[in-house]
């Protein structure tokens, strides 16, 4: 099996520095083009070190708790565009200080609150349910009628109240802009009454602009039409968008043990603490040089995670040949959602952060050791 990023000891996520100003550059070319601001959801893509190429394409971040609110301030150097579910009254003064904008799930929390972000100049807004979203999947569907997110047309039926600029909506999860477009219309007809009285429309995340079968310039007509028939500011916030397919995790064959149907080769890394949704989704990773499906000629191996739980591994992979100790297995496209969810569950080592430069070169960011697992349970 070939050796990968031979220089960089496994395990390790790599971010590749050259694919992730590919996704921004077409992340600014929408922006751009639309008149539109695209902002960096954090909760998708973290990796504060590379956020000095990030600023230089998009204008800002979201933040979804005061933690990642604070990052957008030290890092992305702006305040946050937040939005959480809920807020706590002892956080709440920091958070306004870090925001420019603040959007609430409720009309509860926006009267708790309201005085405190006057006082701070932020700008508010209320997250709105616009009833429809393509997402099938329940746990990632948050328009269902029973959804804790988003208020109900029914509560703002009488406008917006005074001291609300804005509204936000997020339908979308790694969907096209026809699906957007679906979504604008149930938006804009359970809410277009509260249109004329707000500044800002913020149209959520799942916006999968940097797919390659994305069509970018069928998004920019309808952001263009949306905005001129409204006079209001637009933000998209993708946070899977900015990371899809800008690097890996590298891992390491450490046994192959016999006990099953198929071999299993047990790696240096958990899909449980590591890939925590490719058990939660459930999805299965691509792997280099291996096919998914049943692949005649080649060798069938279950992926093994180093960690104990039953079930901590992936059903077989076909490898065009015999994997052994050692053989480096590279798992496709971990940088969104993965490392922002990795844990130190059973202690098992956190794979150490890469980046490979534009000009090549390869830097550790950052290694992991007992004192993270150890430091963060007392
Ligand atoms: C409110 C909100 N904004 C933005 C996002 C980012 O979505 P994505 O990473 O799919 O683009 C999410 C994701 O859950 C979200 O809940």
């Amino acid at each position: 099996m070939k050796n990968y990023y031979p220089e960089i000891p496994s395990p390790a996520f790599i971010l590749e520095e050259k694919m992730l100003r590919n996704n921004l550059e077409k992340l600014s070319y929408v922006s751009k083009e639309a008149g539109v601001s695209i902002i960096l959801a954090l909760k998708g893509y973290a990796l504060w070190k590379s956020f000095p190429l990030v600023r230089q394409y998009l204008a800002g971040a979201t933040a979804s708790s005061l933690s990642e609110a604070k990052l957008c301030v030290d890092y992305m150097g702006s305040k946050a565009h937040t939005f959480a579910p809920v807020y706590a009254p002892e956080e709440f003064d920091e958070i306004a200080r870090c925001s420019s904008h603040i959007t609430f799930n409720s009309l509860s929390q926006f009267e708790k609150y309201k005085d405190i972000c006057k006082q701070y100049g932020v700008s508010v807004g209320l997250r709105v349910n616009p009833g429809y979203s393509d997402v099938t999947t329940e746990m990632y569907n948050p328009c269902s009628p029973n959804s804790r997110l988003g208020i109900p047309a029914s509560e703002l039926a009488d406008g917006l109240p005074n001291g609300v600029d804005g509204i936000h909506f997020h339908a979308l999860c790694e969907n096209d802009s026809y699906s957007l477009e679906r979504v604008l219309k149930s938006f804009e007809e359970k809410f277009g009454h509260l249109l004329s009285s707000a500044k800002w429309v913020n149209m959520g995340g799942g916006h999968l602009i940097t797919h390659k079968d994305y069509k970018p310039e069928h998004v920019i007509q309808l952001l263009k039409d949306f905005k001129k028939k409204y006079d209001v500011a637009v933000i998209l916030e993708p946070g899977g968008a900015v990371g899809w397919q800008t690097g890996v995790l590298k891992a390491r064959v450490l046994d192959i043990v016999n006990y099953g149907e198929n071999p299993t080769a047990i790696l240096d890394v958990s899909f449980a603490a590591h890939m925590p949704d490719t058990l939660e989704m459930p999805y299965r990773p691509n792997v280099r040089d291996a096919f998914s499906e049943k692949t005649e000629g080649c060798y069938a191996y279950r992926l093994g995670g180093n960690s104990c739980l039953a079930g901590d591994f992936m059903m077989p992979y076909y490898f065009k040949e015999q994997l052994h100790v050692g053989d480096t297995i590279i798992l496709e496209d971990m940088m969104h959602y993965t490392m922002v969810k990795t844990t130190t569950f059973n202690g098992v080592t956190h794979p150490s952060i890469w980046i490979e430069h534009e000009d090549g070169r390869d830097e550790c960011i950052r290694e992991f050791g007992y004192a993270d697992f150890r430091d963060r349970l007392s």
